[in-house]
Parts: C-alpha cells; structure tokens; sequence
C-alpha cells in the first residue's frame, strides 16, 4: 500500500538535478518515518516540446489530478523555446487551471548559510497572489512590426481574488509573529492597487490581533534589504510577490536556498511544490546547483500533505548540515549538488 502518489515533473536545465536530489532526500526520509511514497516521472520540458510540439499533452492538467501533490524542478530553455511558450505551456497552466492561488515563499537565513546582509535573524513569510493580476493573460498586440505597434496587458484584481489571499496571508500572520505587510503601489495605480488597500483595510477588522502595514513595493524592496527583521509576513500581488521573492532569495543566501509551495487551500486540486529558481541554463549539467531549495519545497509538501514528522526530517536535516557550514560560502562554493545532497542525506539518517 502506498501513502502518497506524487507526480514529478523535473523539467529543464538544473531542475532536473535538483529534483533528482530531492526525491532521493524525500525516499531516504519517508523510510526512517514509515511512510510509502511512488512517485510517476513526467518528461515535460522544452525537450518534450522540440520532440512533440507540445509542453504538455492536452489532458496533461487531468492526468496530474490524480496525484496527491506535485514537485517540479524548473522550466525554461530559452535557447530553444521561447520562455512565454513554455512557461504558458506548463508551469502558468498548472498554477491557474487548478486554482493554485496561495503562492507560499519561506525566505528565512539558515544558521551556517553566509548572507549578503549583516542582517542575521532573517524570516520572512511571502505569499504572492499566484492566478491572476500582473499574470492574468488579459491582452493583446496589434500592427506587429509597423511603426503602429501597440501592446496592452492588463493586470485583473477581483474581490475574490484580491480578498482570499489577503486572508491566507492574515491566518498565516497568527500562526507566526502576528504581523502583515500588505504590498501595492497605490500611489501610482489608483483602481487595482488603492483596491488592494481598501480590502486590506477592511480585513483587517477581522484580525484585531494582527498588526498590519502598507507599503509600496518599491519601500518594501528597500527594507527587505535594510530591515529584513522588521517584516514577517509578506503579501503581495502576482508580479510583486515574483520579484520580492527573488530579494528574499537573495538575502538568505541565493536562490539555492528559496523554496515555494504553490496551494490550493481549498484542496480541490493537487498542490505543486517547485524551488523559486529556474533553470539556470549557465550552470546545467555541471553539478553546480544547490538543492536545498528544491529539497526544501518536499518539506514544505509534505508538510502540506500532513505528514509533519516526514517534513520536519528533512527540514531539520537541511538546518543541521546548513549549520555544519554545508551551504557557506553558496553560490561560489566547491561544494556542488551531489556533495550536499550527500551531507543532507547523512543529516537525514542521523
Ligand atoms: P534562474 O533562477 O534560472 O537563474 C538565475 C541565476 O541564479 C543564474 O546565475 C543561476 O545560475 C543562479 N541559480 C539559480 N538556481 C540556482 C541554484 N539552485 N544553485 C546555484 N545557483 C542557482 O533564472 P533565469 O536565468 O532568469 O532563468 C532561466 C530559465 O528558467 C528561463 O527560461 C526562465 O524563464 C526560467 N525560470 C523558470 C522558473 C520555474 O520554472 N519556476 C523560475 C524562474 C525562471
Ligand atoms: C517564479 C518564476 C515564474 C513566475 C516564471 C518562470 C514565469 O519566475 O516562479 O518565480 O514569474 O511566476
Ligand atoms: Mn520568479
């Protein structure tokens, strides 16, 4: 009998070696806890789309809803498929066909790992709105190649949308230090963003425990930066979200380091767990890529898939290695992705 089914999609570039290191982590795990995992490997990638013209077959979305969650390691191969193709085609199908709306991005410094920053009790929470705004797909472009050439995208925020991952990001501010920051940029988009605001406003009536704050995203960049310590949770729209993540990669350690789990909190669909990095075409191929993200965001699904003592093993792994020096001095370290999984894959038997 098995307890999970999970459906890996490896992808492109070094998403292919980080899941490889994950699901090795994830197997060595699940046997000290006791738990059964089977895993079916999908070979969906821009590979997959020289060889057949397509990212995904078309009932692909359907085919993974019969899995209890999904790891991905990363898409993209520029050189060869134009990334608004295969991003379209598969990770941004995945994330909007099954409502994958709470985008969940830890940016916490592990102790060991070296930051950029002096900054040392970095932990912040981001949750980026994940199916709609800045991605919603809305537009077009007219008089291609002419001197009239006209592009227009246009960012869509509904009440719906806006107001349940506002809410994630306020029942995820009690579960931590209580505090919300709610990022927009309101004082130059005046519908979407003032909107933001008023919802934010207006929830927070609901959560007199949390303290929440405004900021305009190019504020909050400084800090996260400035003052990392002084922010908890993060909530922000699909784009900003995107790039604050990226800052928060930065500041604890490198995107090696970031992990993200993409959440259905109703349930409905299988939720999908992939690191923030992509496929670092530059590094592919030469056993260069750090893997805790990638092994970081299996903790965080099984975690999701309530198997707490299964994702605690791992994670703590990760600390107790990170905390052995495993991860300083990244990305310019010698230790390369065989190296570490090899010390976390100790820590784990430990
Ligand atoms: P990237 O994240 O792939 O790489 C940015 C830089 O970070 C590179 O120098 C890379 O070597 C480094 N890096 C990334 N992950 C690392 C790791 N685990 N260990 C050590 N160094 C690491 O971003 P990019 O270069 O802008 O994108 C490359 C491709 O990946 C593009 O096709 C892009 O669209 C795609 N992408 C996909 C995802 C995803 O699938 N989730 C995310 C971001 C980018
Ligand atoms: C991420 C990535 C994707 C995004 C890209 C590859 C479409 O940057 O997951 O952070 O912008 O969502
Ligand atoms: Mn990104």
């Amino acid at each position: 009998m098995v307890d999970f089914n999970i459906a890996i999609i490896p992808g492109d570039g070094i998403g292919v070696e980080v899941t490889a290191a994950a699901w090795e982590v994830s197997l060595a795990a699940a046997e000290i806890c006791g738990v059964k995992l089977s895993a079916t490997k999908f070979p969906w990638s821009c590979d997959h789309y020289i060889k057949t013209g397509a990212m995904m077959p078309l009932d692909g979305v359907e085919t993974l809803r019969n899995y209890d969650a999904i790891l991905l390691g990363a898409i993209g191969w520029p050189a060869n498929v134009p990334d608004d193709v295969s991003l379209h085609g598969l990770l941004l199908r995945i994330r909007k066909e099954f409502d994958l709306y709470a985008n969940v991005r830890p940016h916490k410094l592990l102790s060991g790992v070296t930051g950029p920053l002096r900054a040392e009790n970095i932990d912040i929470l981001c949750i980026r709105e994940n199916t709609e705004g800045e991605y919603s797909g809305a537009g077009g472009r007219v008089h291609r190649g002419t001197a009239d050439e006209v592009a227009v995208e246009t960012s869509v925020f509904t009440r719906h949308g806006v107001e349940r991952i506002l809410r994630y990001g306020f029942e995820m501010a009690r579960k931590r230090r209580r505090q919300l920051a709610s990022v927009t940029k309101s004082n130059a988009q005046r519908y979407s963003m003032v909107f933001w605001d008023d919802v934010t406003r207006q929830l927070s009536a609901e959560y007199p425990d949390v303290e929440v704050r405004s900021y305009h995203v190019d504020a909050i960049a400084a800090r996260m930066i400035m003052l990392p310590e002084t922010l908890d949770v993060v909530v922000a729209s699909n784009l900003f979200g995107d790039i604050l993540s990226d800052i928060g990669a930065a500041i604890q350690g490198g995107l090696g380091f970031a992990a993200s789990a993409n959440i259905d909190p109703t349930g409905r669909s299988p939720s999908m767990f992939e690191p923030v990095h992509g496929s670092a075409p530059d590094i592919a191929g030469k056993d260069a890529a750090n893997p805790i993200a990638a092994i970081w965001s299996a903790a965080m699904m099984f975690e999701h898939l309530g198997q707490t003592k299964l994702a605690s093993r791992i994670s703590d792994a990760v600390g107790r290695a990170c905390a052995r020096g495993v991860g300083a001095g990244l990305p310019s370290s010698s230790y390369g992705t065989r190296h570490i999984t090899n010390e976390i894959l100790l820590e784990i038997a430990r």
